[in-house]
C-alpha cells in the first residue's frame, strides 16, 4: 500500500488498483486544490503499474467526496484566478477518465460538487443503496456552476433533461432516481460496494450514454430552442441580474453541446467570471456564515434524550413535533388533552407527508406523548415553554415546575418578546432560564435565536445551542432586548410599507417592490401570514422600546378581526392559501419605493449591532438571511450596505428623513461601520 497525501493507493492480487480518499485530519473528504494534486500524483504512480482496472472510493464513514473546498474560493481575486483553480481540477479529472483501463466511484452517502465531477470523470459508478446516498451538483447555490467538467459529462452521461435538472435546481438525487437517469450504473447493497465494483471492472459492460431522445435534443439545430424555452421558464423563478449561473449553465449547453475540449475551457472562462460576481461572493460568504452558526451549537455536546414543552398551541405543538422527527423523546403538556390533540393530529399529518420509509411516521409519532399531568417535567433534559404570551402567566408556571427539574435540565422559554429578565425573577436559579426562540413556521424556518438575558450562565446558552443542532435549526446567540435581531429588523420593513399603504400606494405595489429587490415576500403579504395580531403585538413592543409609531391601519384591521391569512382577510383577501392580488403588480414602482422599504432593516441592523445585542457584523448579517429572508445573494443588510458605501446609505437615510420623518435618522452605529470615519490604526 502507498500513501500519497489524501490518496491510498493498492493493487490486489487480480490487478485492480484502489484508490481511496482519506484525507488526513478531518472527517470529510472534500476536493481541494492540494488533494487533487495528490490525485494527479497517484494517477502518475498508478500508470507504472498497468492495473486491470480502478476502484476510486472514500475511507470516510460519512461519504464519498462532499466537493471543492470553498474556502478556496475566498482566494480568488480575479476572473483569471478562477479559471486557473478549476482547469488545474480539470486536466487531473481528464487524466483519470483517459486511463487506459476501466474504472468506477463506489460512492457510498453523499458525493457532492467536485465529489460527483470526480465520480462523472470515471468510467462507471456503482452506488450503496441506503438513505444517505445522494449525488448532486448543488454549485448553483453559491452562485456558480459545475467546473470539474460536470457541465459536459453530465449531459453527456444523462442527456440535457436530467442534467439540467440536477445543475439548475441544485437539489441531489437519491439512488433510485440516480439509477433511473444513468447516473450510477448500478445500485448494491452497502455491503456488497466494493465486490461488486471489482466485478464490473473484471466484466466491463457496455458504457452508458444519454437516451436517444436525450441525444436529439442535443443536436445543433434543437438546442438554441429548447435552451431558449429553459431560460423562459428560469426567468419566471429567478432573474438573471441575481442569479447568472443558471444561465451561464443554459449558455454553456446551447453554444459547445457538451462536446470538444473546448466546452471544458469555456466551462472553467466562465465559472471564472462567475466566482467574481458579488451574487457568487456573497452567495459563499453565507455558506461560511451557516458553517459558522453551526459551530456556535458545537461549543458544548448536550447529552438530550427527552424534551418536555409546555403550551401545545401553535409553537409549542410544532416544536414538539419538530424534536419527535429529529428523533428525541417528547412530552407535550398543556390544560387539556382537548388542547393538545390538534397539535398531534398536525403532527401525524407532517410525518406522514414528510417521512417516507415504512413505520418511520408511526415510530416518530410514537415517540410523542400527551401529558396534561406534567408528568415529563422531572424527566426533561430541555424544558421548552410556549404558552400564552404573558409574564405573570409563564412566571407562576416556572414557580410549579422548577422544584421538579433535573439539576442540569434546560430550562428554555419560547417567549417573542417579553425579557428574560422578566421572567427569571422569582426563579431559585435564574441562571438556567434562556431564550430558545423558534421562528413560525417551525419546520421551515431554520433559525432559532438563543436569547441570554443579564443572569442566563454562558455554559446554558452554550447548551442551548447545542440543542438547537441536535433539532438541525441554526443557533444565533444574542441578547435579550426588545425585539431580539430577527423581529427588529423585519418590524421596521413591514411597518414602512403600511405607511407607504397609507400614502396610497397599492399593496400589490409595495410587494413587488421588495421581491424585485430579492425579498422572498413582500412585507405586505408576510403580514398577513405571519398574522397581524401577532405583527400589532410585537410592534407595539418595539413602539413601547424605541418610540416608534404603529401604524393605524394595523390597528384597525386587528381591530375588526381581520388577521390575515388565518382568517380569511387581513390587507389581501385569501383564498386557498393564496392573497388575491389586483393589476396594481405590473405598476410602476415610485422611484424611492426600494429604499424606502429596505433602508430601515440597515438602519435597525446597524442600531443592533451597536447596542451590543449580537456580537458581530457577520451575525447580524447571518440572523437577517436565515431569520428574514434577506436575500442572500446580497449578502446580509451590513455587507449590502458596505457594498453600496456607507455614506450611500446614511446619505439615502437622512433625506428619507427629511422626506417622511425620524423615523428614517441614521443609526449613530453607521460612524463605526464606515471605514472612512474609523480611526486608522
Ligand atoms: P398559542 O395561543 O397558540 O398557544 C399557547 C398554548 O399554551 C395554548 O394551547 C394554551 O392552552 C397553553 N397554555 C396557556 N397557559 C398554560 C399553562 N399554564 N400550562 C399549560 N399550557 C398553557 O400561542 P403560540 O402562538 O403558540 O405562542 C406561544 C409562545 O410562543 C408565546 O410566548 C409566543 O410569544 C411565542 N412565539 C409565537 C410565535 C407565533 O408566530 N405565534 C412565534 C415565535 C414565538
Amino acid at each position: 500500500m502507498t500513501q500519497i497525501g489524501s490518496w491510498r493507493l493498492e493493487v490486489d492480487a487480480e490487478r485492480i488498483a484502489w484508490l481511496t480518499c482519506d484525507a488526513p485530519g478531518t472527517s470529510t473528504n472534500v476536493l481541494s486544490a492540494a488533494v487533487l494534486r495528490d490525485l494527479a500524483a497517484a494517477l502518475d504512480h498508478l500508470s507504472g503499474m498497468r492495473p486491470a482496472g480502478v476502484v476510486v472510493s472514500s475511507a470516510k464513514a460519512n461519504g464519498f467526496v462532499a466537493g471543492a473546498d470553498i474556502k478556496e474560493f475566498l482566494n480568488v481575486r480575479t476572473p483569471e484566478d478562477g479559471y486557473a483553480l478549476v482547469r488545474a481540477g480539470q486536466t487531473v479529472l481528464d487524466r483519470l477518465e483517459h486511463l487506459p483501463c476501466p474504472s468506477v466511484a463506489a460512492v457510498h452517502g453523499f458525493a457532492l460538487g467536485g465529489g460527483l465531477e470526480l465520480a462523472l470523470a470515471c468510467r462507471y459508478r456503482i452506488g450503496a443503496d441506503d438513505a444517505k446516498l445522494s449525488l448532486g451538483l448543488p454549485e448553483v447555490l453559491l452562485g456558480i456552476h459545475p467546473g470539474f467538467g460536470g457541465t459536459v459529462r453530465a449531459v453527456r452521461l444523462m442527456g440535457v433533461r436530467p442534467a439540467m435538472v440536477l445543475m439548475l435546481k441544485g437539489k441531489p438525487f437519491k439512488g433510485a432516481r440516480a439509477l433511473e437517469v444513468g447516473l450510477l450504473d448500478e445500485l448494491v447493497a452497502p455491503a456488497e460496494l466494493k465486490a461488486r465494483a471489482k466485478r464490473l471492472l473484471l466484466q466491463p459492460p457496455a458504457i452508458k450514454t444519454a437516451p436517444f431522445v436525450e441525444k436529439l435534443l442535443n443536436l445543433d439545430a434543437v438546442r438554441p430552442f429548447v435552451a431558449r424555452k429553459a431560460a423562459a421558464s428560469l426567468r419566471e423563478k429567478v432573474p438573471r441580474e441575481h442569479y447568472p449561473a443558471p444561465y451561464a449553465i443554459l449558455d454553456l449547453w446551447q453554444h459547445y453541446g457538451a462536446a470538444g475540449a473546448e466546452s471544458y475551457e469555456a466551462e472553467a472562462r466562465s465559472i471564472g467570471t462567475l466566482m467574481c460576481t458579488p451574487t457568487s461572493r456573497n452567495l459563499v460568504r453565507v455558506f461560511l456564515l451557516q458553517d459558522r452558526l453551526k459551530g456556535l451549537g458545537g461549543k458544548t455536546q448536550i447529552d438530550c434524550r427527552h424534551v418536555h414543552v409546555i403550551g401545545a398551541g401553535v409553537m409549542g405543538g410544532d416544536i414538539a413535533a419538530w424534536a419527535a422527527l429529529r428523533g428525541l423523546n417528547v412530552t407535550l403538556q398543556d390544560r387539556s388533552e382537548e388542547l393538545i390533540q390538534p397539535a398531534f393530529a398536525r403532527a401525524k399529518t407532517y410525518f406522514d407527508k414528510r417521512l417516507n420509509a415504512p413505520g418511520a411516521a408511526a415510530e416518530a409519532l410514537a415517540r410523542m406523548r400527551m401529558d396534561v399531568a406534567g408528568a415529563g417535567v422531572k424527566d426533561a433534559d430541555v424544558l421548552i415553554e410556549a404558552i400564552v404570551e404573558n409574564a405573570d402567566a409563564k412566571r407562576a408556571l416556572y414557580a410549579q415546575i422548577e422544584p421538579r427539574l433535573k439539576p442540569n435540565a434546560v430550562l428554555a422559554t419560547n417567549t417573542s418578546s417579553i425579557k428574560i429578565e422578566t421572567l427569571a425573577e422569582g426563579l431559585n436559579d435564574p441562571g438556567r432560564l434562556v431564550g430558545i426562540h423558534f421562528f413560525n413556521p417551525v419546520a421551515q424556518m431554520q433559525l432559532v435565536e438563543i436569547v441570554q438575558g443579564t443572569a442566563t450562565r454562558a455554559e446554558v446558552a452554550r447548551l442551548a445551542a447545542s440543542f438547537t443542532r441536535k433539532l438541525d435549526k441554526l443557533p444565533l446567540p444574542c441578547k435579550s432586548a426588545p425585539g431580539f435581531v430577527v423581529n427588529r429588523i423585519l418590524l421596521p420593513y413591514i411597518n414602512e410599507a403600511l405607511f407607504a399603504l397609507a400614502d396610497g400606494i397599492p399593496a400589490a405595489v409595495i410587494d413587488h417592490a421588495a421581491t424585485r429587490f430579492g425579498m422572498p415576500m413582500g412585507p405586505i403579504e408576510l403580514a398577513d401570514v405571519v398574522g397581524l395580531d401577532v405583527a400589532l403585538h410585537v410592534g407595539r413592543v418595539l413602539a413601547e422600546a424605541f418610540g416608534r409609531p404603529v401604524p393605524e391601519v394595523l390597528l384597525k384591521l386587528v381591530d375588526q378581526r381581520k388577521f390575515g391569512r388565518k382568517s380569511g382577510e387581513g390587507f389581501y383577501v385569501w383564498r386557498d392559501g393564496k392573497p388575491v392580488r389586483t393589476r396594481a403588480q405590473n405598476a410602476e414602482i415610485p422611484p424611492d419605493l426600494e429604499d424606502r422599504l429596505v433602508l430601515p432593516m440597515l438602519n435597525e441592523a446597524a442600531a443592533c449591532l451597536r447596542e451590543g445585542v449580537i456580537e458581530d457584523a457577520d451575525l447580524v448579517d447571518a440572523g437577517a438571511i436565515f431569520g428574514t429572508g434577506f436575500p442572500p445573494f446580497r449578502g446580509g443588510p451590513l455587507q449590502y450596505a458596505k457594498e453600496r458605501g456607507v455614506d450611500q446609505i446614511t446619505s439615502r437615510l437622512s433625506e428619507l428623513e427629511q422626506r417622511f420623518g425620524e423615523r428614517f435618522r441614521p443609526d449613530a452605529g453607521w460612524r463605526s461601520l464606515n471605514p472612512s470615519t474609523q480611526p486608522s490604526m
